[in-house]
């Protein structure tokens, strides 16, 4: 079967601390949550943490064949120093499928860090720690690798790399100990799992000097970065996997007021620029793609309480997002340099951002040839700013519809490529109570639609799929200023990623979705940007199905405890004769 029959590649869900701005009007901080839960009974062992997200029935449950460590090394006063490496030897015996494990222990007092696993400048993971206790916290990742193949059985240069900047002084003991290993499996005992042919090439759009990381650190919107390259003459397929995550001033980008609002009340905060954010992609400056990230929050972020042991959707396997990029091989297939670029809209320092560009090749020729058939892109903005002092109402409403297609001649015949993106973003923003309350709604709802076909009207269709994600995000905060500098702060979060796939591929059809919703309520104490008591609940509801099976599991914590935790699963909901 040509490969382009399998389903195809769409958004994919494999899925420095700073001072808290001047009072009144609160902004959502980066804290530290108490070392030891001031309301928690006190726990003398460590506490396995947790994101209740990827379903076990994704990843093999058994054994695997045969594992590579790659990595151990402890994460301590690593602040400016370039990623820690180790040397990577493929493996020696044939393998189907790969899953990296990450496991993380650390115990004292910490901030919550972002990290990243790159082989050979390529990307595997973005995560991020949680904040520890005295007795020590201890999680684990495991995350699909096998769409990366072709570069863990063949590096160009074999260096595994981990960044994870860290501070450890007389106040922040907290030392990460990082265990990497990879995990590999003869044959896939879960017939059921859709997968995509692994591409034949990986080319890293990311950083070229590892000093700071490969990451790209972008620090305002017109800051464009591009790696140049070029791909192999019978390249058939291009997809591009985006990492993000995003920090300093912009950590909480869709709470940002405008700056008006920022001088108009002689406020200190750099946390401005209003509430929209996309991160883009351009193909020799040409926009070629983008899409709104999704509001992860780390364990320090908005109530750092609510984070133990269950933390934020997303943030110890932090989303990746593909873009489709065959229809411009057209561009691409002359054998000559182009470049890549990644930039954020709007965006303020800083994000760290970069990209794989995942290459198919035709295996029955040398040469594809390829044109851009179309290329339209309509976008539109509107911001609605009121504001009298610290009170201020402020709507953003954007809208994006592109459309992209191009032929691709290869030894599996003249294909044209379709590719749709609409994305449907609104914001509110809302202070009242003279910018002590703060009322934040934003909803972004983003589909992508595949369809590849032979016909000259693009009718006679091989394959398509549709993607279409929601992540609606609501978080209300009131605040009270106390004594000696403190305050006290009355949070909500409620927070949810829907995430549906459908389509077909040949005779066959496939559907699945996910659905990942947690509701957060609580208080806490504030000096600084340190908690210094509180209470906090926290509730996780996940769920996923396909064609024949519905996994869900519903996780209940109160203060720093989980009080119940419900797994429900259901298969052969549907049986094919
Ligand atoms: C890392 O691996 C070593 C050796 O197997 C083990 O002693 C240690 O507990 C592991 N640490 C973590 C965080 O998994
Ligand atoms: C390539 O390998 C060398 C030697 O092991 C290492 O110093 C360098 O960081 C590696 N480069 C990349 C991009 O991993
Ligand atoms: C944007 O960031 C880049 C890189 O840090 C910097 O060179 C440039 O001056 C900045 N532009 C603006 C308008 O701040
Ligand atoms: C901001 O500062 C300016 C200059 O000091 C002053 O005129 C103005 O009244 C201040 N605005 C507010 C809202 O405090
Ligand atoms: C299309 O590709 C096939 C297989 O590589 C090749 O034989 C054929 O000549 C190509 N057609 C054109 C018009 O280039
Ligand atoms: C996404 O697709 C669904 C189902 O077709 C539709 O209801 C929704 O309006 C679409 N949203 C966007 C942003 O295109
Ligand atoms: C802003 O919040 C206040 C108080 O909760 C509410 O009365 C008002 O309707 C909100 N404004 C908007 C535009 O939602
Ligand atoms: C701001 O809104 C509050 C109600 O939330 C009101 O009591 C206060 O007077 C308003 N301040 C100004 C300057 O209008
Ligand atoms: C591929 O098909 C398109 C129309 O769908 C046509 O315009 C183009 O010339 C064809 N290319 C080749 C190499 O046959
Ligand atoms: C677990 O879920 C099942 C099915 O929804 C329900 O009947 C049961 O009451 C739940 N148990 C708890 C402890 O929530």
């Amino acid at each position: 079967m040509p490969p382009f029959l399998l389903p195809l590649l769409c958004l994919s869900l494999l899925f420095s601390p700073h001072l808290l701005s001047a009072f009144p009007s609160p902004q959502p901080s980066h804290l530290l949550r108490p070392s030891s839960h001031p309301l928690a009974p006190s726990v003398s062992s460590p506490q396995q943490y947790l994101d209740p997200t990827f379903p076990s029935l994704l990843l093999p449950s058994a054994p695997p064949a045969f594992s590579i460590p790659l990595l151990s090394h402890s994460f301590a006063y690593t602040y400016n120093l370039p990623p820690f490496t180790s040397p990577y030897f493929p493996p020696s015996s044939p393998w189907s499928r790969a899953v990296l494990h990450l496991s993380v222990s650390c115990a004292g007092e910490q901030y919550d860090r972002i990290a990243a696993i790159w082989l050979d400048r390529v990307e595997l993971l973005r995560t991020s720690t949680a904040e520890p206790s005295e007795s020590g916290v201890f999680w684990s990742v495991r995350k699909e690798v096998t769409h990366y193949s072709s570069l863990l059985n063949n590096p160009p240069n074999g260096t595994i790399s981990v960044m994870l900047e860290n501070i450890v002084d007389d106040t922040f003991t907290g030392v990460y100990h990082v265990n990497v290993t990879l995990d590999f499996y003869l044959s896939d005992e879960n017939e059921n799992r859709k997968s995509t042919t692994p591409a034949d090439l990986i080319i890293p759009v990311s950083e070229e000097n590892a000093d700071t990381g490969y990451w790209f650190r972008i620090h305002n919107g017109s800051d464009v970065r591009f790696t140049q390259f070029s791909i192999p003459s019978n390249t058939f397929r291009a997809v591009l996997e985006i990492f993000v995550s995003f920090h300093g001033d912009d950590e909480f980008w869709y709470t940002n007021p405008p700056d008006s609002y920022i001088k108009n009340n002689n406020l200190t905060t750099g946390r401005g620029n209003g509430a929209f954010r996309e991160v883009f992609v351009t193909v020799d400056g040409n926009y070629a793609g983008s899409i709104v990230p999704i509001p992860v929050v780390f364990t320090g972020g908005i109530n750092p309480l609510w984070w133990a042991p269950v933390v934020a959707l997303g943030a110890f396997n932090l989303p990746t997002y593909t873009l489709e990029l065959t229809p411009f091989l057209g561009v691409l297939l002359d054998r000559k340099s182009h470049e890549i670029g990644v930039g954020v809209t709007d965006g303020i320092s800083f994000w760290l951002i970069d990209a794989n560009l995942l290459i198919w090749l035709d295996p029955n020729s040398d040469l594809t040839s390829a044109e851009v058939v179309n290329q339209a892109d309509e976008s539109f903005i509107s911001r609605e700013y009121s504001d009298l002092l610290l009170n201020g109402t402020f709507d953003i409403k954007a809208s994006r519809a592109s459309h992209f297609s191009g032929w691709v001649n290869s030894s599996f015949g003249n294909l044209t490529t379709y590719v749709s993106n609409n994305i449907e973003f609104n914001s509110l923003v809302n202070f009242t109570n003279n910018g002590k309350d703060k009322y934040v709604l934003m909803n972004t709802k983003q589909n992508i639609s595949l369809k590849i076909s032979s016909g000259e009207k693009g009718d006679d269709i091989i394959s398509q799929e549709f993607c279409e994600r929601e992540y609606p995000i609501k978080v209300v905060t009131k605040t009270v200023p106390g004594e000696h500098d403190t305050y006290t702060s009355v949070t909500s979060l409620s927070h949810a990623l829907y995430d549906k796939k459908y389509g077909q591929s040949g005779n066959e059809v496939y559907a699945n979705y996910i659905i990942d919703r947690q509701e957060a309520d609580g208080w806490m104490l504030v000096q600084d940007h340190s908690v210094l008591s509180g209470s906090a609940s926290t509730v996780q509801m996940y769920e996923y199905g396909d064609d024949d099976s519905v996994y869900s599991r519903v996780v209940q914590v109160k203060d720093g405890v989980i009080t119940s935790d419900n797994v429900t699963e259901s298969s052969g909901l549907v049986h094919s004769s």
